[in-house]
């Protein structure tokens, strides 16, 4: 049965290491695999979904080996895909369709790409309508707006494109599609996103101009294999930063746990709240800044606010958050998210629902929710919807509740998270 029975933990206590940043294994092995030689990635996430990006890759001919503890890519350049034998399944993985949607675009071959029954309702016109202004041949489902998404490959041109949303798989795949267009591809974004390709495409040789919320790409240039190291990931370590922070008397380091500030909105609005949580031992891995994090239990917490230009650097911590804000003393609200309907699954309904369920005071917008605090969560029957954040989410939020929680559907914590379930266990213990 794909369900664990949670309840309420009396200290959370220790030291670990999360586990390695999706985001960045994602594109480390992709950027590798379009780089003309050896490349050495170290401390790459062995998850569901980074694993799929290997598959992926794999289906496109790249000779990749991850018989030993490093992943070793033996690129053959942007041009050095071959064209795939069936169609390419994708997983879970949102980042891989888009991301591989823009190589793909430029390569000279016709390949599919779809994924499960969740990534098959996620939406693809954000990438597909730009690649199609750079000349690109693409058909999807649905008007094209969703996967399986069709690519016969070309030659493309240079664009400047707006994007309507602040995202880094959109801000990638143009960026990744403009290696392939004669001149300069430019993308602006309305807030700025996670920037791990601009801070890793440059160590493969790519000439890469960012001003403010532009960035720009030359094409044409040839990519050159490096070794890259990939440090712990920060949206894994935010269940246990809250954790510790909610259950009194919890003391937690976590070590190398990146802090790029693309992607720290949480440490930010948990200060505000006034949580104990201390960064030190800053250093820079591989181009992304890499610290360990010290968290004290038991602080009281007060309500904030989180307007649309925060939502970017904790997007994939809002469900986590909204764990915590049911413990801080107001309302906690939360506007300007409305991209959180388009994740794994609608972030704001599973979180809403299931949290009330638990006994928390929620109102909900089309674009956020406001939380009210301080609540005495109560053990319940929840959902996961299959979500890898909600199913760890729900489970922190078990650990200060009363009585027994179940959670249904856990096993969707592989994707970004293998190991979880032995983490919590062992720092509750
Ligand atoms: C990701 C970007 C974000 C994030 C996702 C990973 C990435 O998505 O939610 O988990 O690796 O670029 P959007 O770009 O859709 O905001």
């Amino acid at each position: 049965m794909d369900r664990i029975e949670l309840s309420k933990a009396k200290t959370f206590k220790g030291t670990f290491s999360p586990p390695s940043d999706k985001s960045i294994s994602h594109r480390a092995v992709i950027f590798s695999s379009i780089s003309k030689g050896k490349s050495i990635i170290r401390n790459f996430l062995r998850a569901e979904d980074p694993l799929s990006t290997i598959n992926v890759l794999r289906a496109l001919g790249v000779d990749i080996d991850d018989s030993g503890e490093n992943i070793i890519v033996n690129g053959n350049g942007i041009y050095g895909l071959k064209e795939p034998f069936n169609i390419i399944d994708c997983g879970n993985s949102g980042t891989t369709i888009r991301m591989l949607s823009g190589v793909l675009s430029g390569n000279p071959f016709f390949s599919v790409l779809t994924g499960d029954e969740s990534l098959r309702t996620r939406p693809m016109g954000r990438v597909i309508d730009p690649l199609r202004q750079m000349g690109a041949e693409i058909i999807a489902r649905f008007e094209n707006r969703y996967p399986p998404i069709a690519i016969n490959g070309k030659k493309l041109k240079p664009i400047q494109h707006a994007s309507p949303v602040a995202s880094a798989q959109v801000k990638s795949t143009i960026l990744l599609a403009g290696l392939y267009a004669d001149g300069e591809t430019e993308i602006i974004e309305p807030a700025k996103s996670r920037d791990h390709t601009e801070r890793m495409l440059p160590f493969f040789g790519a000439e890469i101009k960012v001003e403010g919320l532009r960035v720009k790409i030359k094409g044409g240039t040839e990519l050159k294999s490096t070794d890259i190291y990939v440090p712990g990931d920060f949206s894994s370590a935010a269940f246990f930063i809250i954790a510790a922070l909610l259950i009194k008397d919890s003391d937690l380091t976590i070590e190398g746990v990146g802090i790029n500030p693309t992607r720290t909105g949480l440490i930010s609005a948990l200060k505000e709240m006034g949580s104990d949580i201390e960064l030190y031992n800053v250093r820079n891995l591989s181009g992304e800044p890499v610290a360990d994090i010290h968290c004290k239990g038991g602080a009281d917490m007060k309500a904030i606010n989180i307007t649309k230009e925060k939502i970017p650097a904790l997007i994939d911590e809002f469900p986590i958050f909204c764990v915590a804000a049911t413990q801080a003393e107001g309302n906690t609200t939360i506007k300007g998210a409305e991209e959180l309907r388009l994740k794994e699954s609608d972030r704001i309904m599973s979180m809403t629902t299931e949290l009330r369920k638990m006994g928390a005071e929620i109102i909900e917008f089309d674009d956020g929710l406001s939380i009210k605090g301080k609540t005495r969560l109560k053990g319940a029957f929840l959902e996961s919807y299959r979500d890898h954040r909600i199913a760890m989410s729900l489970s922190i939020a078990a650990l200060i509740a009363d009585g027994t929680t179940t959670i249904n559907g856990i096993s969707s914590a592989k994707i970004s998270f293998p190991g979880f379930f032995e983490t919590l266990r062992r720092l509750t213990k």
